[in-house]
């Protein structure tokens, strides 16, 4: 088997990024270790910017996105009872669009259905060879045995547990990692959202958020420690602690219903330096993580789509390895920007258990000084809207 691109990880970044390259021309496959139903079954944020928005149309899927997306053009803040709003439109010159990873996902599969692309799934065993060198493969198994995929480049998608980030040698490779004593218990619920636009709430039990995915479809979160399970959360005792995290009339306004999903996932910040190692090239989750704070899971792996898409294209297109060349650099900019601000929004709205009373003044000196200042707004929203590339 020969591709040009050979893609590990068919998640948002190894699909989106296969889409653009056969767009212009450029082969690929991509080796998925699930099953399709697995990856369009995980239940991730749905908060994206405008520059991820623009790949997808870029993609030509972009058309149910803007149908069925919902534009929020602000956010809320509660700690207490207090509650401001952050206005993205006038602050930053835009909003996000509201679409669960999901959809993005099912969008990107039938695309690919359409365009007749190869995508191999129940992968086993994936190991990739030469990437050092100029005539890299990537070997693996599937239920007919072992085969090989020789290729120009191989672009690693396959997440933060995959093989790829593993594939550079520890010694070619810096790992920046920082772990919340906390996680978050979401639910989904097929009820109205308590609120036109998400709420993020620091309240004195700890964190809340309420999110959603449609008018008829509820995410909400509450910071649990990390010994809770999921299980032992009745819906009930879910509703109490939120309503009690929120400031009171949202609280009085919620309107709760049976989970039809329920989990805990911790919260991390990840990097890994460089995200190139010859034609290995690290795209999303396989080489950085944020805490969920501040939506951008999803939008950091579509940066780096959209700078390596491009090296790509000079590359196998005109022969101009520049573009792949920088691409780590040119990448890690940005997301280093990213992964301060999910840290920030993370510390500004989590208690901490070791949390002392003067960090906690701290805590509530800053979220005043937020709710008054609209420097430090315009600050948050510039970064919630998302950077530009
Ligand atoms: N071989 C092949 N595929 C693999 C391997 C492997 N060894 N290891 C993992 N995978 C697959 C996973 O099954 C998954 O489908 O790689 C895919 C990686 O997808 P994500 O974890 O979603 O990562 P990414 O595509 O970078 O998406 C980044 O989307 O899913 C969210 O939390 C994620 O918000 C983040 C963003
Ligand atoms: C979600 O809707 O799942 C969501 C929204 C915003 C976040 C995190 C998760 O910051």
């Amino acid at each position: 088997m020969r591709t040009q691109v050979a893609i590990i990880g068919g998640g948002p970044s190894g699909l989106l990024l296969a889409l653009l390259l056969r767009r212009r021309g450029i082969d690929t496959v991509v080796l998925e270790r699930r099953t399709r139903a697995h990856v369009l079954g995980r239940i991730r944020a749905g908060v994206l910017e405008r520059g991820f928005a623009a790949l997808m149309h870029e993609a030509g899927i972009g058309a149910r996105m803007e149908r069925e997306g919902f534009l929020h053009e602000g956010t809320n803040i509660a700690f207490g009872d207090e509650m401001f709003r952050i206005d993205f439109r006038r602050l930053a010159g835009h909003g996000v669009l509201v679409y669960g990873q999901t959809e993005v996902t099912r969008d990107l599969y039938e695309a690919h259905d359409a365009a007749g692309s190869r995508i191999v799934f129940e992968v086993e065993e994936v190991a990739i060879e030469g990437a050092d060198t100029d005539t890299p493969a990537v070997a693996f198994r599937t239920r007919e045995g072992v085969r090989r995929l020789a290729c120009d480049y191989v672009a690693g998608c396959d997440g933060f547990h995959g093989v790829s980030r593993r594939s550079i040698p520890a010694d070619r490779r810096r790992e920046y990692e920082k772990l919340y004593p906390f996680g978050w218990l979401g639910v989904l619920s097929e009820t109205p959202p308590v609120n036109d636009e998400l709420i993020y709430a620091n309240s004195e039990r700890g964190f809340a958020l309420c999110s959603m995915r449609n008018a008829s479809l509820s995410r909400y979160y509450i910071q649990v420690p990390l010994s809770d399970s999921a299980e032992a959360w009745s819906d009930t005792a879910f509703w109490d602690e939120l309503r009690r995290r929120l400031p009171a009339p949202v609280a009085e306004a919620l309107v709760t219903g049976p989970s039809i999903e329920k989990s805990i996932a911790p919260l991390r910040s990840f990097v890994c330096e460089p995200m190139r190692w010859g034609r290995l090239l690290l795209c999303g989750d396989a080489a950085h993580i944020v805490p969920p704070t501040g939506a951008k899971g999803l939008n950091t792996a579509a940066s780096d789509v959209h700078y390596l898409y491009h090296a790509l294209v000079r590359a196998c297109l005109e022969g101009d390895e520049e573009g792949l060349e920088r691409y780590s650099e040119r990448a890690l900019a940005r997301i280093w920007k990213t992964e301060r601000f999910s840290w920030w929004m993370t510390m500004l709205l989590h208690r901490f258990p070791d949390q002392g009373s003067f960090e906690l003044r701290m805590q509530q000196a800053e979220l005043a000084f937020l709710a008054e200042s609209e420097a430090a707004q315009k600050v948050l929203a510039e970064n919630y809207v998302g950077l530009p590339y």
